[in-house]
């Protein structure tokens, strides 16, 4: 038999034997993020840049470790400031749960200090509708309330699309797979991510991100939302958080890949199947044979102007619940959750008073292991918990999940 005392020296001594041990400094730790829509160009098409990013979303898992990265918002979507260096320069990123690094110096210039150090090597990403293409840096990344990495990597763009909008890059909150191809020289390697980085550096004792925003209700950039990592934060969510486990279906499991079914009513849209939940990607997109299912049943027309489908007053008013089904719980979309934020109608070129649905064609039939993409019409619905440390993706219901914003 051990006594107190030896199982205690055990203990210690198994400790130092594993390194020193991750003292976690202070967890969950939660941000401000704000959602941006950049209207400065007049209209502009979200669909189709949506379309795009959707589709290098399945083409790189597709190819597996190609350079076509999933895609973000490009300068429309939600950001954070994040401090780099020191003394730190302040970078507004843009939130992407559909790709994985971090990257600075599309609009304001990446400052070397003494903190900063390159590796040498060139790193490179390609979205949907933009790219980067630059050197890979070490440095401490700082956001704020104690949460500091003093060793990340992070892409400095020498090169990028020229749409970035008021973005100064991405925070990469995907799975640290998606990394892989992205450093020219050593494709076959992998960058941690911040979230990893924060995790094996003791900043948070679980490899999880929380996102909860609050519906858009106006073009002017507003705080509504927070990120945060480590955990979640009670007051935020309304209901209980389900999770499900992420997706053996190939290739939504390299992402934040989930099963769902869709449900309109008590009609089904969508069998039960795989895609994936993308914090970066402006609608929702289900495959085709379940969009048509939707648009027969909506009564919704393609409108030339947004991409997006059109419905009547009296459409609208006959509409049902689409319901998501997930982890054996399900998440209801409210016909005002279904619509376009009415406020937002004639910057993508609608009618101010149009209604549009924001379900858009995926642009494949289902069963092809990605036949979903829950973008921000979702998520701004429900919070979201990305759980790496258990793989698996969690929802609850919010104060915002009835709300008639739109
Ligand atoms: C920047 O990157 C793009 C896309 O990879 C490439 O076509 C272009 O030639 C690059 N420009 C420079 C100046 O290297
Ligand atoms: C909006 O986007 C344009 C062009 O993409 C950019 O020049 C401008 O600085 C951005 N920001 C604001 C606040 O207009």
């Amino acid at each position: 038999m051990f006594s107190t005392a030896s199982l205690l020296t055990i203990f210690v001594l198994a400790l130092s034997i594993t390194g020193s041990p991750v003292k976690v400094r202070n967890s969950p730790i939660t941000l401000p993020i704000a959602r941006r829509l950049n209207v400065s160009d007049g209209t502009i098409n979200l669909v189709q840049q949506d379309k795009a990013r959707v589709a290098a979303l399945q083409d790189h898992i597709l190819k597996h470790g190609g350079h076509s990265t999933p895609a973000t918002n490009l300068g429309n979507g939600y950001f954070v400031a994040v401090n780099i260096g020191s003394p730190a320069t302040t970078y507004n990123l843009i939130i992407d749960t559909g790709s994985s690094n971090t990257w600075v110096g599309a609009k304001t210039p990446y400052v070397g200090t003494s903190t900063s150090s390159s590796t040498g090597e060139r790193v490179q990403v390609t979205y949907g509708a933009g790219y980067f293409s630059g050197t890979e840096y070490i440095d401490t990344v700082d956001f704020g309330n104690g949460l500091t990495i003093a060793q990340q990597s992070i892409g400095v763009a020498n090169n990028t699309s020229d749409n970035w909008g008021d973005a100064d890059g991405i925070l990469g909150l995907g799975p640290v797979g998606l990394t892989e191809g992205s450093l020219i020289d050593d494709p076959g390697m992998t960058i941690p991510t911040v979230t990893n980085n924060l995790h094996s550096q003791g900043a948070i004792h679980r490899e999880t991100v929380s996102i909860y925003f609050e519906p858009i209700y106006g073009v002017q950039t507003i705080i509504n939302g927070e990120l945060t990592f480590g955990g979640t934060v009670k007051k935020e969510h309304a209901g209980s958080i389900t999770y499900t486990p992420i997706t053996n279906a190939y290739p939504a499991s390299n992402y934040w890949g989930i099963d769902q079914s869709i449900t309109y009513g008590a009609l089904t849209i969508l069998s039960s199947t795989a895609g994936v939940v993308a914090v970066g990607t402006t609608f929702i997109h289900i495959a085709t044979d379940a969009y048509e299912t939707y648009k027969s049943a909506t009564g919704g027309t393609p409108d030339a102007a947004t991409d997006l489908l059109l419905i009547s007053s009296a459409q609208y008013a006959a509409l049902e619940n689409l319901d998501f089904n997930i982890g054996g719980e399900t998440f209801s979309l409210t016909p005002n959750a279904q619509i376009w934020p009415r406020v937002l109608n004639t910057y993508i070129g609608g009618s101010s008073n149009g209604i549009y649905l924001v379900v858009n064609d995926l642009g494949t039939t289902s069963g092809k292991g990605f036949d979903f993409v829950n973008g921000y019409p979702f998520v701004e619905r429900f919070l979201t918990v990305f759980d790496a440390s258990r793989s698996r993706v969690g929802f609850a219901n919010t104060p915002y999940t009835d709300a008639t914003t739109n």
